[in-house]
């Protein structure tokens, strides 16, 4: 499964050296996450407790951890990668991290387990002899009749805190899951693969799919979230290649790739039926990689918002 490359692939685009690249090619992002953090604190009610939680925290490369921990008896950092999130505690002073836990969990609550069993039990041989409609249908089936934890059970006994945090994670929930999908096509059937999104009937499983795991998510952070408390989500919505300036591979054009499509999920209107949301959504420019001679780049649009859970209207708090 996708998910188990994490701990593997994570490195390459978290940490330290990841956060010096971000100050040369995309100073924004950290700026942004940043700032959505600082509204946030600012916007509790008073009396919240003092606890924070991230969820796919990775290592913390876009999450301003010291600050958190300075200013929180508790933070708890969860991801399925127990190195990164070691690597983003050892960073901190020593004096700050008994302050902060890290909890290896899949938050989905193993949508990519399930999603890989049902894979696993179709007779896929049987199908490929039938015809490429029945591989992609098999496909569909699995994506369909995959349950999704809503919310996800993380750990027991967690509670709730008056920060949660997710940021640059939502869409790995359901994408990871669903190029297993695709893995899985490329062996039993690799002509295939890129025709399943021509098939209306997986397109329609797939974007189900991509929703319940994104609402999912959100529902994960209404749960976390204890009254009087406030959140921070960012998330990418719209894929861009950049194609190389120059070079045989170069192109003026740049190909544009939906990631978070508002026909799916429309992130204001589904933070606005779980809480208060803090004014409007923030958006800007997440920049992953730089084009090289032979490989496109990729950035991404990305909205954030700053949210209230509903019970904070009655303290009289906002957090603008
Ligand atoms: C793009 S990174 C987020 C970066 C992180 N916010 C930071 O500041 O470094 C997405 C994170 O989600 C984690 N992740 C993806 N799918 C996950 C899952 N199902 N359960 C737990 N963590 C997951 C990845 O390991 C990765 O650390």
């Amino acid at each position: 499964m996708r998910i188990d490359r994490l701990a593997l692939e994570n490195p390459r685009t978290q940490g330290p050296g990841r956060r010096v690249w971000y100050e040369r090619h995309n100073p924004e992002h950290p700026r942004r996450v940043a700032s959505l953090f600082d509204r946030a604190m600012r916007g509790r009610a008073p009396g919240t407790p003092h606890s924070a939680i991230i969820v796919g925290a990775g290592a913390c490369t876009e999450i301003p951890l010291e600050l958190l921990a300075r200013t929180h008896s508790r933070v708890v950092l969860v991801d399925l990668d127990a190195l990164s999130m070691e690597r983003a505690r050892n960073e901190l002073p020593s004096a700050l991290r008994p302050r902060v836990r890290a909890v290896v969990a899949d938050i989905t609550g193993g949508v990519s387990g399930k999603l890989s069993a049902l894979l696993g039990t179709q007779p896929w041989s049987d199908l490929a002899g039938l015809g490429p409609a029945a591989v992609i249908a098999g496909a569909a089936d699995c994506i369909a009749r995959c349950a999704v934890p809503d919310p996800p059970e993380l750990a027991a006994g967690l509670g709730t805190f008056g920060l949660v945090a997710s940021t640059m994670t939502l869409t790995q929930l359901f994408s990871l899951p669903l190029l297993d999908v695709l893995d899985v096509m490329a062996v039993v059937a690799p002509a295939l693969v890129g025709e399943q999104d021509a098939d209306p009937r997986y397109q329609a499983a797939a974007r189900d799919f991509r929703r319940r795991v994104a609402l999912a998510h959100l529902n994960l952070l209404a749960a976390l979230l204890a009254p009087g408390g406030t959140g921070v989500v960012a998330t990418d919505v719209t894929g861009h290649l950049i194609a190389p300036a120059r070079g045989p591979h170069a192109r003026a054009d740049r190909e544009t790739l939906p990631v978070l499509p508002r026909d799916t999920v429309d992130p204001r209107a589904e933070l606005a039926a779980r809480f208060r949301v803090a004014g409007p959504l923030e958006r800007w420019r997440w920049l992953a990689s730089t084009p090289t001679a032979d490989r496109p780049g990729r950035e991404y649009d990305v909205v954030g918002a700053v949210f209230q859970s509903r019970a904070s209207r009655d303290a009289g708090q906002s957090a603008t």
